[in-house]
């Protein structure tokens, strides 16, 4: 497969995701975490589709488009696995991370401290929708919608 094509399927089973997470979130109040801000392209399509609720996002630096960019007390700069640890108990409502490299040895690194921290940060019930698989005692795995082929996306439920 084309790494076009492959990023054609992985856009579009990311849009399907939040399509769905977005209506699972509906009666669950917290704050949305986007982990990794990039040009801010799903935080944009987040923001729309969750009028009202508050979405704070994190990179190492800003480089979304100037109509993608968080207001200045919910953009956190810097190595997430540090900044976003901060946020600690927060009760997110939703966790959505998108940081995969396609790296394995990277890859490999942020599959070890990601679950962790997503569980920290999710409230009883909030829901993780990740680029990588994560293994978490507390996370429990989640069917994803219908169309979306499985290892493209992955969900959680935070017990
Ligand atoms: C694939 S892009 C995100 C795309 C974004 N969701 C969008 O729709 O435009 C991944 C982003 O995560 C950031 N990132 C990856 N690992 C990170 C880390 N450990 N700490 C901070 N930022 C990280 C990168 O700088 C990059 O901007």
């Amino acid at each position: 497969m084309s790494r076009l094509d492959s990023f054609i399927r992985r856009v579009t089973a990311q849009r399907d995701v939040l399509d769905h997470v977005c209506t699972l979130l509906a009666a669950l109040p917290g704050p949305v975490i986007e982990l990794g801000l990039g040009n801010g392209r799903t935080f944009h399509h987040l923001r729309e589709k969750l009028p009202g609720r508050r979405i704070i996002a994190f990179d190492r630096k800003l480089g979304a488009h100037e109509s993608s960019v968080p207001p200045g007390e919910d953009l956190v700069l810097g190595e997430i696995n540090e900044t976003a640890a901060r946020f600690a108990g927060i009760g997110a409502a939703l966790v959505h991370a998108d940081i995969e490299t396609n790296y394995p040895d990277i890859d490999a690194e942020t599959a070890r401290w990601l679950p962790p921290l997503a569980a920290s940060l999710l409230r009883e019930g909030g829901i993780v929708a990740s680029g990588l698989a994560l293994s978490h005692p507390e996370l429990a795995v989640l069917e994803l919608p219908a169309g979306v082929p499985h290892e493209r996306y992955f969900l959680y439920l935070r017990k």
